[in-house]
């Protein structure tokens, strides 16, 4: 039987690949994390002086990129034409210009294609905004993982002082606030609920329940694809 692919939507910090990792792991498939291959364009847009706004440049570079995801002793790791820039594409610089990038067609077109043939073979548990809407319309899971935009720019900032970044909690909200709305009034597949995903609300849930509720639902799917 051919492993099923989940996918996971949802607005910046409601979860997703911090469930969709370990998701992922209980089952061992592999965790896709899409959004670090808008951010690796991003970054390397910014690095070689191309506008973020100028589609026909972008697609140009990304076509020069060879963006690879792997897991290097259970940590994400991502690689563009083989250098390792994990840490470089969660700069604020990246955070705050990739949903620019992520508007154009041309981009998303390659990038939906590339992630499509990474689910290929399924066994897949892929996160990003437009998963369950363009990617994967036929996955057999479907998850839309929301939090309030209060908790969400809270855990943010949590996790940015674990790490030993200092934020202003009011200005992580703007901005979480600002991104949510460019990706979410776009044009080219913007972020919404697939009319056949589960919508779970994390706000007041720890990450293993949210993991829990996730994999009781695949083991439901799984047991109707036997
Ligand atoms: O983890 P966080 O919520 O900060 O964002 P991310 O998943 O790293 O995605 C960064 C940005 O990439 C999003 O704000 C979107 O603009 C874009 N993105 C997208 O358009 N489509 C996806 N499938 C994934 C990310
Ligand atoms: O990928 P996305 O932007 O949706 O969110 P994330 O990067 O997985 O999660 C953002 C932060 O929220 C991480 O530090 C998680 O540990 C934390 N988190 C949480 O505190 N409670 C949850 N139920 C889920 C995530």
């Amino acid at each position: 039987m051919k492993n099923m692919n989940i996918a996971i939507d949802g607005p910046a910090g409601a979860g997703k690949s911090t469930v969709a990792k370990m998701v992922a792991d209980q089952l061992s498939y592999v965790y896709i994390d899409t959004g670090a291959m808008y951010r690796a364009v991003t970054y390397e847009a910014l690095k070689q002086n191309v506008d973020v706004n100028d589609g026909l440049n972008l697609i140009h570079l990304l076509h020069q990129l060879k963006i690879d995801l792997m897991n290097q002793e259970g940590k994400q790791i991502i690689q563009v034409n083989g250098v390792n820039i994990t840490e470089e594409i969660r700069s604020k610089a990246v955070t705050n210009q990739v949903s620019y990038v992520a508007k154009h067609l041309e981009i998303r077109e390659e990038m939906v294609k590339r992630q499509q043939e990474l689910a290929e073979g399924g066994g897949t548990v892929m996160d990003g905004r437009d998963i369950g809407t363009a990617v994967l319309p036929f996955a057999e899971l479907k998850i839309f993982l929301t939090a309030s935009v209060d908790e969400r720019a809270k855990r943010r900032h949590e996790e940015l002082l674990s790490k030993g970044h200092p934020s202003d909690l009011n200005i992580l909200k703007n901005e979480i606030r600002k991104r949510d709305q460019i990706d979410s009034e776009r044009e080219v597949a913007p972020l919404k609920k697939a009319t056949d995903a589960i919508e779970i609300d994390s706000t007041k849930m720890t990450i293993p329940e949210v993991v829990e509720i996730i994999l009781s639902l695949a083991r439901e799917r799984k047991d109707m694809m036997k």
